[in-house]
Protein backbone atom coordinates (compact mmCIF):
# COMPACT_ATOMS: atom_id res chain seq x y z
CA UNK A 1 0.00 0.00 0.00
CA UNK A 2 2.99 2.39 0.76
CA UNK A 3 4.69 1.59 -2.27
CA UNK A 4 1.37 2.66 -4.06
CA UNK A 5 1.17 6.01 -2.42
CA UNK A 6 4.26 6.84 -2.80
CA UNK A 7 4.25 6.32 -6.67
CA UNK A 8 1.25 7.83 -7.13
CA UNK A 9 2.74 11.04 -5.01
CA UNK A 10 5.66 11.61 -7.68
CA UNK A 11 3.32 10.70 -10.36
CA UNK A 12 1.26 13.34 -9.59
CA UNK A 13 4.79 15.94 -8.56
CA UNK A 14 6.89 14.57 -11.22
CA UNK A 15 8.88 18.36 -10.58
CA UNK A 16 8.51 18.11 -6.69
CA UNK A 17 11.08 15.02 -5.85
CA UNK A 18 11.25 13.32 -2.98
CA UNK A 19 14.84 14.74 -2.35
CA UNK A 20 13.76 18.76 -3.90
CA UNK A 21 17.05 20.94 -3.63
CA UNK A 22 16.92 23.06 -0.74
CA UNK A 23 15.35 25.79 -1.46
CA UNK A 24 18.02 28.37 -0.11
CA UNK A 25 20.89 26.50 -1.73
CA UNK A 26 22.06 29.87 -3.29
CA UNK A 27 22.57 31.05 0.06
CA UNK A 28 25.57 29.39 0.70
CA UNK A 29 26.60 28.33 -2.06
CA UNK A 30 27.85 24.62 -4.27
CA UNK A 31 30.72 24.84 -2.08
CA UNK A 32 28.37 23.90 0.48
CA UNK A 33 27.51 20.79 -0.75
CA UNK A 34 30.27 18.56 0.05
CA UNK A 35 30.12 19.73 4.03
CA UNK A 36 26.12 19.10 3.67
CA UNK A 37 25.09 17.92 7.11
CA UNK A 38 23.81 14.15 6.03
CA UNK A 39 20.43 13.93 6.63
CA UNK A 40 18.58 10.79 7.57
CA UNK A 41 15.82 9.36 5.45
CA UNK A 42 12.47 7.59 6.24
CA UNK A 43 14.27 4.70 6.80
CA UNK A 44 16.48 5.90 9.29
CA UNK A 45 19.50 5.93 6.59
CA UNK A 46 22.08 9.28 6.45
CA UNK A 47 22.03 10.33 2.90
CA UNK A 48 22.45 13.27 1.39
CA UNK A 49 20.07 15.99 0.43
CA UNK A 50 21.14 15.92 -2.83
CA UNK A 51 21.26 12.48 -3.74
CA UNK A 52 18.98 9.60 -3.63
CA UNK A 53 19.18 6.52 -1.84
CA UNK A 54 16.95 3.73 -1.88
CA UNK A 55 15.30 2.24 1.32
CA UNK A 56 15.01 -1.40 -0.69
CA UNK A 57 18.59 -0.86 -1.91
CA UNK A 58 20.99 0.17 0.84
CA UNK A 59 24.29 -0.30 -0.42
CA UNK A 60 23.08 2.58 -3.90
CA UNK A 61 23.31 6.17 -3.32
CA UNK A 62 22.30 8.01 -6.49
CA UNK A 63 23.55 11.49 -7.08
CA UNK A 64 23.88 11.68 -11.16
CA UNK A 65 22.68 14.64 -12.99
CA UNK A 66 21.94 16.71 -10.17
CA UNK A 67 24.41 19.56 -11.30
CA UNK A 68 26.78 18.93 -8.31
CA UNK A 69 30.36 20.44 -8.93
CA UNK A 70 31.77 19.06 -5.75
CA UNK A 71 31.96 15.27 -4.00
CA UNK A 72 28.38 14.95 -1.53
CA UNK A 73 29.74 13.43 1.69
CA UNK A 74 29.13 9.21 1.61
CA UNK A 75 27.97 7.61 4.23
CA UNK A 76 30.09 4.22 4.83
CA UNK A 77 27.01 1.61 3.44
CA UNK A 78 27.57 2.75 0.40
CA UNK A 79 28.56 -0.11 -2.32
CA UNK A 80 27.24 1.66 -5.54
CA UNK A 81 27.82 5.10 -6.24
CA UNK A 82 26.55 6.78 -8.89
CA UNK A 83 28.12 10.26 -9.82
CA UNK A 84 27.68 10.58 -13.21
CA UNK A 85 26.77 13.50 -15.31
CA UNK A 86 27.50 16.42 -12.96
CA UNK A 87 30.04 18.79 -13.06
CA UNK A 88 32.31 17.98 -10.21
CA UNK A 89 35.84 19.73 -10.25
CA UNK A 90 37.64 17.75 -7.61
CA UNK A 91 38.40 14.87 -5.90
CA UNK A 92 40.24 15.74 -2.51
CA UNK A 93 42.30 13.13 -0.50
CA UNK A 94 39.09 13.38 2.00
CA UNK A 95 36.25 12.83 -0.58
CA UNK A 96 36.09 9.19 0.15
CA UNK A 97 37.60 8.89 3.47
CA UNK A 98 34.42 7.40 4.85
CA UNK A 99 33.34 5.37 1.35
CA UNK A 100 35.63 2.53 1.77
CA UNK A 101 33.24 -0.33 1.20
CA UNK A 102 33.02 1.08 -2.23
CA UNK A 103 32.30 -1.67 -4.79
CA UNK A 104 31.14 0.56 -8.01
CA UNK A 105 32.53 4.46 -8.45
CA UNK A 106 30.82 5.75 -11.21
CA UNK A 107 32.71 9.40 -11.96
CA UNK A 108 31.67 9.92 -15.72
CA UNK A 109 30.48 13.30 -17.46
CA UNK A 110 32.15 15.30 -14.63
CA UNK A 111 35.09 17.50 -14.96
CA UNK A 112 37.70 16.70 -12.83
CA UNK A 113 41.02 16.87 -14.28
CA UNK A 114 44.43 15.10 -13.21
CA UNK A 115 45.94 17.98 -11.14
CA UNK A 116 42.39 17.73 -8.69
CA UNK A 117 42.41 14.52 -7.66
CA UNK A 118 44.12 14.04 -4.62
CA UNK A 119 47.03 11.65 -4.79
CA UNK A 120 45.34 9.23 -2.33
CA UNK A 121 41.61 9.93 -3.25
CA UNK A 122 41.21 6.09 -4.08
CA UNK A 123 43.69 4.66 -2.38
CA UNK A 124 41.53 3.29 0.29
CA UNK A 125 38.79 1.76 -1.32
CA UNK A 126 40.16 -1.24 -1.10
CA UNK A 127 37.06 -3.40 -2.73
CA UNK A 128 36.59 -1.22 -5.43
CA UNK A 129 35.83 -3.14 -8.49
CA UNK A 130 34.48 -0.63 -11.50
CA UNK A 131 35.67 2.78 -11.87
CA UNK A 132 34.29 5.20 -14.30
CA UNK A 133 36.09 7.94 -15.24
CA UNK A 134 35.65 8.26 -19.33
CA UNK A 135 34.51 11.92 -20.22
CA UNK A 136 36.68 14.23 -17.82
CA UNK A 137 39.53 16.60 -18.52
CA UNK A 138 42.54 13.99 -17.25
CA UNK A 139 46.11 13.65 -18.45
CA UNK A 140 47.04 11.13 -16.82
CA UNK A 141 45.85 8.00 -14.67
CA UNK A 142 45.15 9.30 -11.53
CA UNK A 143 48.13 8.13 -8.71
CA UNK A 144 47.07 4.81 -6.52
CA UNK A 145 44.31 3.34 -8.40
CA UNK A 146 43.15 0.03 -6.24
CA UNK A 147 44.25 -2.66 -7.45
CA UNK A 148 41.48 -4.52 -7.07
CA UNK A 149 40.31 -2.77 -10.28
CA UNK A 150 37.97 -5.07 -12.31
CA UNK A 151 36.94 -2.95 -15.07
CA UNK A 152 38.39 0.97 -15.58
CA UNK A 153 36.72 3.12 -18.02
CA UNK A 154 39.04 6.05 -18.86
CA UNK A 155 38.48 6.48 -22.28
CA UNK A 156 37.38 10.20 -23.70
CA UNK A 157 40.09 12.31 -21.55
CA UNK A 158 42.92 14.17 -22.34
CA UNK A 159 45.65 11.28 -21.57
CA UNK A 160 49.19 11.26 -23.23
CA UNK A 161 51.27 8.94 -21.52
CA UNK A 162 50.55 5.49 -19.87
CA UNK A 163 52.62 4.40 -17.33
CA UNK A 164 53.83 1.14 -15.78
CA UNK A 165 53.11 2.72 -12.26
CA UNK A 166 49.22 3.17 -13.65
CA UNK A 167 47.92 -0.60 -13.81
CA UNK A 168 50.93 -2.35 -12.24
CA UNK A 169 49.50 -5.40 -9.98
CA UNK A 170 46.32 -5.03 -11.27
CA UNK A 171 45.84 -8.93 -11.67
CA UNK A 172 42.07 -9.10 -11.53
CA UNK A 173 41.40 -5.62 -14.20
CA UNK A 174 39.73 -7.72 -16.77
CA UNK A 175 38.49 -4.38 -19.28
CA UNK A 176 40.09 -1.48 -19.77
CA UNK A 177 39.14 1.59 -22.26
CA UNK A 178 41.50 3.81 -23.07
CA UNK A 179 39.87 4.93 -26.32
CA UNK A 180 39.82 8.56 -27.62
CA UNK A 181 42.57 9.85 -25.26
CA UNK A 182 46.24 11.27 -26.95
CA UNK A 183 48.27 8.13 -26.23
CA UNK A 184 51.50 7.92 -28.44
CA UNK A 185 52.83 4.80 -26.96
CA UNK A 186 52.57 2.88 -23.90
CA UNK A 187 55.94 1.19 -23.17
CA UNK A 188 55.10 -2.00 -21.27
CA UNK A 189 52.82 -0.76 -19.09
CA UNK A 190 49.93 -3.12 -20.01
CA UNK A 191 51.95 -5.87 -20.00
CA UNK A 192 51.50 -7.04 -16.86
CA UNK A 193 47.81 -7.39 -16.21
CA UNK A 194 47.18 -10.94 -16.39
CA UNK A 195 43.68 -10.78 -16.48
CA UNK A 196 42.78 -8.54 -19.20
CA UNK A 197 40.22 -9.49 -21.80
CA UNK A 198 39.42 -6.27 -23.43
CA UNK A 199 41.82 -3.24 -24.19
CA UNK A 200 39.94 -0.45 -25.93
CA UNK A 201 42.74 1.58 -26.96
CA UNK A 202 40.99 2.98 -30.57
CA UNK A 203 40.85 6.77 -31.21
CA UNK A 204 44.57 7.69 -30.41
CA UNK A 205 47.89 8.91 -31.20
CA UNK A 206 49.66 5.24 -31.71
CA UNK A 207 51.87 4.87 -34.73
CA UNK A 208 52.66 1.38 -33.99
CA UNK A 209 51.00 -1.60 -32.01
CA UNK A 210 51.76 -1.53 -28.34
CA UNK A 211 55.21 -4.26 -27.81
CA UNK A 212 54.21 -5.68 -24.68
CA UNK A 213 50.39 -6.72 -24.61
CA UNK A 214 48.66 -9.33 -21.88
CA UNK A 215 48.72 -12.76 -23.40
CA UNK A 216 44.89 -13.40 -22.19
CA UNK A 217 43.07 -11.01 -24.63
CA UNK A 218 39.95 -11.60 -26.38
CA UNK A 219 39.01 -8.18 -27.61
CA UNK A 220 42.01 -5.66 -28.85
CA UNK A 221 40.27 -2.80 -30.23
CA UNK A 222 43.16 -0.58 -31.93
CA UNK A 223 41.21 1.21 -34.56
CA UNK A 224 41.50 5.04 -35.70
CA UNK A 225 44.90 5.31 -34.73
CA UNK A 226 48.16 6.05 -37.16
CA UNK A 227 49.78 2.73 -37.49
CA UNK A 228 50.98 1.95 -40.95
CA UNK A 229 52.49 -1.71 -39.85
CA UNK A 230 52.15 -4.63 -37.40
CA UNK A 231 55.11 -6.09 -35.87
CA UNK A 232 56.66 -10.09 -36.97
CA UNK A 233 54.07 -12.72 -35.23
CA UNK A 234 51.65 -9.89 -34.02
CA UNK A 235 49.00 -12.34 -33.05
CA UNK A 236 51.47 -15.58 -32.95
CA UNK A 237 51.40 -14.67 -28.55
CA UNK A 238 47.86 -14.90 -27.71
CA UNK A 239 46.44 -17.72 -26.46
CA UNK A 240 42.03 -16.69 -26.68
CA UNK A 241 42.01 -13.38 -29.12
CA UNK A 242 39.04 -13.57 -31.29
CA UNK A 243 38.58 -10.23 -32.22
CA UNK A 244 40.56 -7.90 -33.65
CA UNK A 245 39.91 -4.36 -34.90
CA UNK A 246 42.77 -2.28 -37.24
CA UNK A 247 40.31 0.03 -39.08
CA UNK A 248 41.23 3.52 -39.86
CA UNK A 249 44.81 3.25 -39.80
CA UNK A 250 47.35 3.65 -42.46
CA UNK A 251 48.46 -0.07 -42.93
CA UNK A 252 50.14 -0.92 -46.63
CA UNK A 253 50.55 -4.93 -47.68
CA UNK A 254 54.22 -4.07 -46.92
CA UNK A 255 54.08 -3.43 -43.35
CA UNK A 256 52.23 -6.32 -42.76
CA UNK A 257 54.60 -9.63 -43.00
CA UNK A 258 53.34 -12.82 -44.16
CA UNK A 259 50.51 -15.30 -42.52
CA UNK A 260 50.18 -12.17 -39.75
CA UNK A 261 46.42 -13.36 -39.54
CA UNK A 262 46.84 -17.09 -40.25
CA UNK A 263 46.23 -17.71 -37.32
CA UNK A 264 43.56 -20.04 -35.59
CA UNK A 265 41.24 -18.84 -32.76
CA UNK A 266 40.15 -15.63 -34.56
CA UNK A 267 36.40 -15.06 -35.12
CA UNK A 268 36.58 -11.26 -36.21
CA UNK A 269 38.91 -9.16 -38.05
CA UNK A 270 38.62 -5.46 -39.27
CA UNK A 271 40.83 -3.72 -41.79
CA UNK A 272 38.49 -1.55 -42.86
CA UNK A 273 39.53 1.89 -44.17
CA UNK A 274 43.43 1.17 -44.71
CA UNK A 275 45.42 1.40 -48.08
CA UNK A 276 45.82 -2.49 -48.65
CA UNK A 277 46.06 -3.34 -52.22
CA UNK A 278 45.43 -7.26 -51.91
CA UNK A 279 44.04 -9.82 -49.47
CA UNK A 280 45.57 -10.92 -46.37
CA UNK A 281 45.99 -15.10 -45.95
CA UNK A 282 43.64 -15.95 -43.11
CA UNK A 283 42.72 -18.93 -40.92
CA UNK A 284 40.05 -21.20 -42.29
CA UNK A 285 38.59 -20.65 -38.90
CA UNK A 286 38.01 -16.55 -39.26
CA UNK A 287 34.31 -15.77 -39.46
CA UNK A 288 33.94 -12.04 -39.81
CA UNK A 289 36.21 -10.29 -42.31
CA UNK A 290 36.01 -6.58 -42.88
CA UNK A 291 38.35 -5.30 -45.90
CA UNK A 292 35.97 -2.52 -47.28
CA UNK A 293 37.55 1.08 -47.74
CA UNK A 294 41.10 -0.32 -48.93
CA UNK A 295 42.76 -0.42 -52.29
CA UNK A 296 41.90 -3.85 -53.23
CA UNK A 297 42.24 -4.63 -56.71
CA UNK A 298 42.09 -8.65 -57.07
CA UNK A 299 40.11 -11.37 -55.52
CA UNK A 300 42.79 -13.62 -54.15
CA UNK A 301 40.87 -17.16 -53.29
CA UNK A 302 43.94 -18.06 -51.86
CA UNK A 303 43.66 -16.04 -48.80
CA UNK A 304 40.93 -17.65 -47.68
CA UNK A 305 41.48 -21.49 -48.51
CA UNK A 306 44.98 -23.31 -49.81
CA UNK A 307 43.38 -26.25 -50.09
CA UNK A 308 39.44 -27.33 -50.47
CA UNK A 309 37.77 -30.36 -50.16
CA UNK A 310 35.10 -31.78 -47.71
CA UNK A 311 36.74 -30.33 -44.76
CA UNK A 312 38.78 -28.35 -45.82
CA UNK A 313 37.05 -24.81 -46.30
CA UNK A 314 36.57 -21.62 -45.04
CA UNK A 315 34.24 -20.71 -42.06
CA UNK A 316 34.08 -16.75 -42.92
CA UNK A 317 30.53 -16.02 -43.01
CA UNK A 318 30.59 -11.89 -43.82
CA UNK A 319 32.99 -10.61 -46.33
CA UNK A 320 33.01 -6.61 -46.73
CA UNK A 321 35.04 -5.73 -49.74
CA UNK A 322 32.77 -2.57 -50.76
CA UNK A 323 34.85 0.68 -51.48
CA UNK A 324 37.90 -1.24 -53.17
CA UNK A 325 38.66 -1.69 -56.66
CA UNK A 326 37.49 -5.20 -57.22
CA UNK A 327 33.57 -5.79 -58.72
CA UNK A 328 31.61 -9.07 -58.58
CA UNK A 329 33.03 -10.29 -61.85
CA UNK A 330 36.04 -10.43 -60.06
CA UNK A 331 35.67 -13.05 -57.74
CA UNK A 332 35.53 -16.69 -59.46
CA UNK A 333 32.88 -19.07 -59.73
CA UNK A 334 34.79 -21.58 -57.90
CA UNK A 335 35.01 -19.13 -54.63
CA UNK A 336 31.66 -21.09 -53.84
CA UNK A 337 33.06 -24.10 -52.82
CA UNK A 338 35.60 -22.50 -50.26
CA UNK A 339 33.51 -19.54 -49.48
CA UNK A 340 30.05 -22.01 -48.73
CA UNK A 341 29.41 -20.43 -45.62
CA UNK A 342 29.36 -16.96 -46.27
CA UNK A 343 26.32 -15.54 -46.63
CA UNK A 344 26.70 -12.07 -46.19
CA UNK A 345 29.50 -10.83 -48.97
CA UNK A 346 29.47 -7.37 -50.11
CA UNK A 347 31.79 -6.20 -53.15
C1 LIG B 1 33.24 10.99 7.51
O1 LIG B 1 32.58 10.56 8.65
C2 LIG B 1 32.79 11.41 9.76
C3 LIG B 1 32.11 10.77 10.97
O2 LIG B 1 30.82 10.34 10.64
C4 LIG B 1 32.20 12.79 9.46
O3 LIG B 1 32.43 13.66 10.54
C5 LIG B 1 32.86 13.34 8.22
O4 LIG B 1 32.26 14.56 7.83
C6 LIG B 1 32.75 12.36 7.08
N1 LIG B 1 33.54 12.86 5.95
C7 LIG B 1 33.12 12.83 4.68
C8 LIG B 1 34.01 13.42 3.65
O5 LIG B 1 32.04 12.34 4.36
C1 LIG C 1 37.09 20.34 -19.63
O1 LIG C 1 37.16 20.29 -21.04
C2 LIG C 1 36.08 20.94 -21.67
C3 LIG C 1 36.19 20.68 -23.16
O2 LIG C 1 37.50 20.63 -23.59
C4 LIG C 1 36.12 22.42 -21.32
O3 LIG C 1 35.01 23.06 -21.91
C5 LIG C 1 36.05 22.56 -19.81
O4 LIG C 1 36.20 23.92 -19.45
C6 LIG C 1 37.14 21.76 -19.14
N1 LIG C 1 36.93 21.81 -17.71
C7 LIG C 1 37.92 21.95 -16.82
C8 LIG C 1 37.54 21.96 -15.40
O5 LIG C 1 39.10 22.04 -17.19
C1 LIG D 1 41.93 -10.88 -7.39
O1 LIG D 1 40.82 -11.73 -7.08
C2 LIG D 1 41.15 -12.78 -6.20
C3 LIG D 1 39.93 -13.67 -6.10
O2 LIG D 1 38.79 -12.92 -5.87
C4 LIG D 1 41.60 -12.21 -4.86
O3 LIG D 1 41.93 -13.24 -3.98
C5 LIG D 1 42.80 -11.32 -5.09
O4 LIG D 1 43.19 -10.68 -3.90
C6 LIG D 1 42.49 -10.25 -6.14
N1 LIG D 1 43.70 -9.49 -6.48
C7 LIG D 1 43.79 -8.18 -6.32
C8 LIG D 1 45.07 -7.55 -6.74
O5 LIG D 1 42.89 -7.52 -5.87
C1 LIG E 1 47.66 -20.93 -42.98
O1 LIG E 1 48.61 -21.69 -42.29
C2 LIG E 1 48.51 -23.08 -42.51
C3 LIG E 1 49.55 -23.77 -41.66
O2 LIG E 1 49.49 -23.29 -40.37
C4 LIG E 1 48.71 -23.40 -43.96
O3 LIG E 1 48.50 -24.79 -44.19
C5 LIG E 1 47.70 -22.61 -44.81
O4 LIG E 1 47.96 -22.80 -46.17
C6 LIG E 1 47.77 -21.13 -44.48
N1 LIG E 1 46.67 -20.46 -45.15
C7 LIG E 1 46.83 -19.53 -46.06
C8 LIG E 1 45.58 -18.94 -46.63
O5 LIG E 1 47.94 -19.13 -46.40
C1 LIG F 1 42.47 -31.25 -45.31
O1 LIG F 1 41.63 -32.32 -44.92
C2 LIG F 1 42.32 -33.52 -44.72
C3 LIG F 1 41.28 -34.57 -44.42
O2 LIG F 1 40.36 -34.61 -45.48
C4 LIG F 1 43.32 -33.38 -43.60
O3 LIG F 1 44.06 -34.57 -43.41
C5 LIG F 1 44.26 -32.25 -43.92
O4 LIG F 1 45.13 -31.98 -42.82
C6 LIG F 1 43.49 -30.98 -44.25
N1 LIG F 1 44.43 -29.97 -44.71
C7 LIG F 1 44.47 -28.76 -44.21
C8 LIG F 1 45.47 -27.83 -44.79
O5 LIG F 1 43.72 -28.38 -43.30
Amino acid sequence: MRVVIVFLLSALLPLCCCHARDPFAWLYGPQSQRFASLQANTNGQECPDVCDCPPTFPAAMYCDGRGLTAMPSIPSRVKYLYLQNNAITAVPDSALVNATNLVWLMMHYNQLTSDTIGKKAFQQLEGLERLYLQHNNLTGFPSNLPRTLQDLRINNNKIEKVTPADLEGMDNLTILYLHDNSVTDVGTSLKALKSLMLLDISGNKLTKVPDALPEQLHQLYLQSNSIDSLPEDFLGGFTQLQYVRIAHNQLTDKGIPANTFNVTGLVELDLSYNKLERIPPVSTTLEHLYLQANQIKEFTLGSFCSIVDVTNFSKLQTLRLDGNEISLQDIPTDSALCLRLASNIKV
